[in-house]
């Protein structure tokens, strides 16, 4: 049988002019994980907080494991957890304080929810900061404290909206590496991402959305062989014979190759970049010349991203908790330094 744990069917909704979400198709299959990957304002939280039941959509379906968010919220709520950008937790409660509260508010039992409690502080490596007020957490043992609150009632669907945005690269390691352990142990996840790494580390299928509709669709592989190339990327220890080895290369090139004369550097976008890469070397070689370096490069999803959309995505205006290191690795990233 197995209905997916998450489908939505030409979601939408507006907020008076603004339309949020135009029509949005998405399916989960159980124990995956979906990356929504977008740019702020994308529709990304409208979609969660419709998948949710925290919102009504405006038309189109959305169900979590066959039930329908509108027509059976109760039932859809028991299911799901969720985890929003800003923790929704207490300051002024202890961290396990605030674990019990969830437990409460859920009708646990009160030894189970205890239990369930110190389980959650360990896992999420909190246990010495347990008895403290939150006020006093940083901003990722916050955001870890969050996911545990959404974890108390054990749900078999989680959204996880922009989960590490804000944090520091460490503590965004340390929560994918949580997030991969609830997948393992079969959880469905919803994870709403600007972090394209983040997306392409975590995701079993991608769903690019821009402008309230899903532009794109697929593994991470599949979006990038949308990309269609690779690029070979080689350095000749003879900088003046560039040209000639430029030319050497040309035949296999998918596009014209691109020589960097300073350095002796050609790049080379391939349609086949494994299969073509004993080619290359072969033809320098068969001339005489020195490899000095030899490299091959997939298309990242910023490439895909801006392949799709023309443009790299603004940074978030509402993201003032934002480092300036993660904040570099949005779709922003620097140009490849092919002709550096
Ligand atoms: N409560 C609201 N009232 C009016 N406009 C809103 C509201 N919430 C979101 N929007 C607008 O809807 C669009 C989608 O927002 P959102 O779903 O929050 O995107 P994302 O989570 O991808 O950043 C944006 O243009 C945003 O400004
Ligand atoms: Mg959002």
């Amino acid at each position: 049988m197995s209905q997916p744990a998450i489908l939505t069917h030409d979601l939408r909704k507006a907020y008076g002019p603004v339309q949020a979400l135009r029509g949005i198709d998405l399916t989960v299959p159980e124990g995956t994980i979906l990356g929504l990957l977008g740019p702020n304002g994308a529709g990304k939280t409208t979609a969660v907080r419709i998948l949710a039941t925290l919102l009504v959509p405006d038309a189109g379906h959305a169900s979590v494991a066959g039930h329908d968010v509108v027509q059976e919220p109760d039932v859809v709520r028991s299911l799901i957890g969720l985890t929003g950008q800003y923790a929704a937790v207490d300051e002024n409660l202890t961290g396990r304080e605030n674990l019990e509260l969830v437990g409460r508010l859920l009708h646990l039992d009160r030894r189970d929810v205890r239990a369930r409690g110190e389980e959650l502080l360990r896992e999420f490596d909190l246990v010495d900061a347990a008895g403290r007020p939150v006020r006093t957490y940083s901003g990722g043992m916050r955001r870890r404290l969050d996911l545990a609150a959404s974890l108390v009632g054990r749900p078999a669907v989680l959204f996880l909206d922009e989960p590490t945005t804000g944090l520091d690269p460490r503590s965004r390691v340390g929560l994918w590496e949580v997030i991969e352990r609830l997948v393992a142990d079969g959880t469905t996840i919803l994870l709403t991402t600007q972090y394209l790494e983040e997306a392409d580390r975590l995701a079993d299928r991608i769903a690019v959305i821009d402008g309230g509709q899903v532009i794109a669709e697929g593994t991470s592989d599949e979006l990038k062989d949308r990309l269609g190339e690779d690029v070979v990327e080689i350095r000749i220890a003879d900088t003046a014979r560039g040209p000639e080895a430029a030319e050497l290369l040309r035949p296999l090139a998918a596009v014209e190759p691109r020589l960097d004369r300073e350095h002796g550097r050609i790049s080379v976008p391939v349609h086949h970049g494994a299969g073509t890469l004993a080619e290359v070397v072969r033809r320098i070689d068969g001339a005489g010349l020195e490899v000095a370096e030899l490299s091959l490069h997939r298309p990242s999803l910023d490439d895909v991203f801006l392949t799709l959309t023309g443009r790299r995505a603004e940074a978030d205006p509402d993201d003032t908790t934002s480092s300036p290191a993660p904040r570099r690795r949005r779709f922003g990233r620097p140009d490849r330094r092919i002709a550096a």
